[in-house]
């Protein structure tokens, strides 16, 4: 088990480089299979969930090989195998291999995704769609059997604009016969990413970014090419750490464009914010505004950012409340928050947090990634020591987070205990 310590209360300065997006990186990797070849993805962030797929690939006998944050995968020598429970219960991600090897095999044997706990997360839309295909999908156990003789392609209409479903519905009809088009499909700049890839491997697909995909077979793909985008989850935990301990701290290599809901409700609570091309810097002040925020899909309020920026709310004067519509567990993180000295009341999927609060150091327990990194951004702001217990969340999903945070000033250490 890992624990964090971190002597907080210090102004962190200086620049943070953004890797590459988890959600994103955590679908290009199983959409490689689709593809007959060698295919390479750069900028792949060095998190646990990269390594947890890249098991998932070897399992399926195909060669990989990493080099810094570059990953080429060759598929020559595929062999389409049960992807056993214990692998692929060690994240969400492992879910896209449903639509990949649908796609190119017409056959998947796989176990039950896990991932955070955050909700019930059930898989429905994905299935429903799989079946809209032509896909016949039987249960044993915790296990699923997806075939299908042929995949046609067909009018999908999602009930939510789930992510998962439009990349894995994506990965299903891009070598089905003739024509998918996905509706109310989810916007995320992520999927545009995904599409891009699959487009460099010969498929054919318009709309990626829209509610409305299209994708029209093609009978193979060949190997493609991709740079995963700048992480705006991990770039937004970060900015939120400039508004509460920074000093002029940089948040490098990104895409600012794709953080405007967080950055305009920084705006609003009257941050010292500047935003440049790729860049944006932040400063703490000391009279912060209270705020309300919704999260929805994109380009709403990231639910991903909810959680670390309920720290930044127990910092400003007065009373925020905060609704998450997406996920109903997604409030983990509060009793730390409340036994380090914040005001939040729990109620249903909303809070009230009353702010300011001074917060202390405390021995806490990361429940889920993104509660975890609002632990830290709480330690960070916190006098005194906090140790953040079962900090493997975090690692699920921040790379080199302890690196990234002590070339800036903080006083931050994993041990393994
Ligand atoms: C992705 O999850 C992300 N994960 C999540 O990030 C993120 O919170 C979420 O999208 C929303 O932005 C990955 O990309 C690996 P959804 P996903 O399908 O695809 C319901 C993080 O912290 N739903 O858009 O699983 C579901 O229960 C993680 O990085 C169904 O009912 O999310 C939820 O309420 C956490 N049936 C809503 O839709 C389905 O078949 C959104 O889910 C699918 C989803």
């Amino acid at each position: 088990m890992k624990q964090m310590v971190i002597e907080g209360n210090n102004i962190l300065t200086g620049d943070i480089h953004i890797g590459g997006a988890k959600n994103s990186a955590v679908a290009l990797i199983p959409a490689s299979i689709l593809a007959n070849g060698t295919s390479t993805i750069k900028n792949v962030p060095n998190i646990s969930d990269r390594d947890a797929l890249i098991d998932i690939l070897k399992i399926l006998n195909c060669d990989v090989d990493l080099e810094e944050s570059t990953l080429k995968i060759d598929t020559t020598n595929l062999k389409n195998t049960l992807i056993d429970e214990e692998h692929s219960k060690k994240l969400r991600a492992s879910y896209y291999f449903m639509g990949a090897l649908l796609g190119r095999e017409k056959y998947v044997e796989i176990y039950i995704p896990g991932g955070c706990n955050i909700g019930a997360r059930p898989i429905d839309i994905h299935i429903d769609g799989f079946k809209a295909l032509g896909a016949t999908v039987t249960t044993e156990g915790n296990k699923y059997i997806l075939k299908a003789d042929k995949l046609i392609g067909t009018d999908i209409y999602l009930r939510f604009q789930s992510v998962g479903a439009t990349i894995n519905l994506m990965f299903a009809s891009v070598l089905a016969e003739g024509k998918t088009i996905i509706h109310n499909a989810a916007k995320e700049a992520e999927i545009e990413n995904i599409a891009d890839y699959l487009i460099s491997m010969g498929a054919n697909i318009t709309g990626a970014g829209t509610d409305e995909i299209t994708i029209v077979g093609v009978n193979k793909l060949h190997g493609g090419e991709i740079t995963v985008l700048p992480d705006r989850i991990e770039a937004g935990t970060y900015i939120i750490l400039g508004a509460l301990v920074g000093k002029n701290l940089c948040i490098k290599s990104i895409i600012p464009k794709h953080l405007e809901a967080l950055t305009s409700k920084l705006k609003d609570m009257a941050s010292d914010i500047t935003i440049n091309e790729d860049n944006i810097v932040i400063s703490k002040v000391d009279n912060l505004k209270p705020t309300n925020i919704k999260t929805l899909v994109y380009p709403g309020f990231p639910t991903d950012i909810g959680q670390p920026m309920s720290v930044l709310l127990t910092q400003a004067n007065g009373t925020s409340l905060f609704e998450e519509t997406i996920w109903e567990n997604r409030m983990g993180h509060v009793p730390s928050l409340n036994k380090m000295g914040a005001n939040i009341t729990v109620k249903g999927m909303s809070s009230m947090i009353i702010g300011p609060s001074k917060l202390h150091g405390d021995e806490v327990v990361a429940t889920d990634l993104r509660g975890g990194a609002a632990l830290v951004l709480a330690g960070l702001t916190a006098t005194g020591t906090t140790v953040i217990n079962d900090v493997e969340h975090i690692l699920r999903g921040y790379e080199n987070i302890e690196e990234k945070l002590a070339q800036v000033g903080a006083k931050i250490e994993i041990k393994e205990i």
